[in-house]
């Protein structure tokens, strides 16, 4: 995480202020001084749960001992990231690069933490939608022209030329969007509602992505609103049983706009049980976002394994605004 944040630092690409600390005490000395909430990060890799939103103080050194002296993530808690708290609503963009050209997806939204209303632990992601009313076109490209094109050129002068997907975790802020995290791979489950809502054929665009010829490909999009719900084991994202028998698939999917993609499952002996804590992400297309919701969740309703939970607010953000914009009077 330091290292990303001092490439774009170093290039001026729009994200939180931090500083980073190898010691424990010193960071915690820092923290006195810091306002809050401060969000208090293991550099390394930590399967998702390595950030603390932090409230207090407290809260604050309690982050810094889990990583540092408790060591709950190993090396990768041989220095922490102390970030500025970003508020506004977290969007994923994910774009194509070859090094030189991008291609950007649609915008997407994830949801990260376990329960409705975004209560609860953060998780891989229960559910996601695109496209997103909040990304108008205009903010779509300050997104391109000040975050994706700058990261694109900073990797090559960073003589680390990327190709691939990247993926921007951005935070649209007051200030404008900054990013929140880089992954260079797809999104979890973004990338389900992205896959329903593409109607051309992804490999030339791959195969363009590797062969730096990405300038000669395009996409062609359904206009439609795709949601993906996350059914989930029992217990995720703390511990939870596998093994445990799903039924309902193939009734789930007899609607032709609804496609459930396999996650945390296992086959043995032909049969299809729980494999994971994620477990299946249920994805429907509908010509609005309010439908697409509703195929979703109409199939959720036709699975059932025991202990299976999931949000009943994918989407929320896309269909509540409608909801709430007042009626246009008649001329
Ligand atoms: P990360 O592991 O860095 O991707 O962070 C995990 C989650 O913590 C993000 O998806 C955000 O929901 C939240 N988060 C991380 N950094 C910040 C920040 N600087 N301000 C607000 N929320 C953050
Ligand atoms: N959905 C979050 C991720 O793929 O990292």
């Amino acid at each position: 995480k330091l290292f990303m944040r001092e490439v774009l630092k170093r290039h001026a690409i729009p994200a939180p202020s931090y500083d980073a600390f190898k010691n424990r005490d010193e960071a915690v000395a820092y923290l006195e001084h810091h306002h809050y909430p401060a969000v208090v990060k293991a550099d390394g890799l930590a399967a998702g749960k390595g950030a603390f939103v932090c409230h207090t103080l407290e809260e604050a050194r309690g982050a810094v001992d889990i990583i540092m002296k408790e060591r709950r993530f190993g090396d990768s808690g041989n220095c922490v990231v102390i970030e500025e708290f970003l508020e506004g609503q977290e969007i994923s963009i994910l774009a194509f690069t070859d090094g030189t050209n991008i291609l950007p997806l649609d915008a997407s939204q994830d949801h990260k933490p376990v329960f409705d209303g975004d209560e609860g632990p953060n998780t891989g992601g229960m559910g996601a939608y695109s496209p997103v009313p909040a990304i108008t076109h205009r903010l779509y490209q300050k997104i391109t022209r000040e975050i994706l094109v700058p990261t694109v050129h900073a990797m090559n002068r960073e003589e680390s030329p990327y190709r691939g997907i990247l993926y921007a975790g951005l935070m649209l802020t007051a200030d404008g969007p900054k990013v929140l995290e880089y992954n260079v791979r797809f999104g979890d489950p973004e990338t389900q509602p992205l896959l329903m809502r593409i109607q051309s054929d992804l490999v030339p665009v791959l195969m363009a992505t590797a062969d730096g010829a990405l300038d000669q490909a395009d996409l062609v999009w359904r206009n439609q609103s795709a949601v993906c719900v996350v059914m989930a084991s029992g217990g995720y994202p703390g511990s939870y049983e596998t093994g445990i028998e799903i039924a309902g698939i193939a009734e789930a999917e007899s609607d032709k706009q609804v496609k459930v993609f396999h996650a945390g499952t296992a086959n043995p002996g032909g049969r299809i049980v729980t494999g994971g804590g994620r477990v299946l992400g249920v994805t429907a297309l509908g010509d609005t976002p309010e439908a697409a919701r509703e195929r979703a969740y109409g199939a959720v309703a036709k699975i059932e394994f025991e202990g299976a939970h999931y949000r009943s607010d994918i989407a929320h953000h896309a269909v509540e605004p409608m909801r709430s914009f007042p009626a246009v009077p008649e001329a």
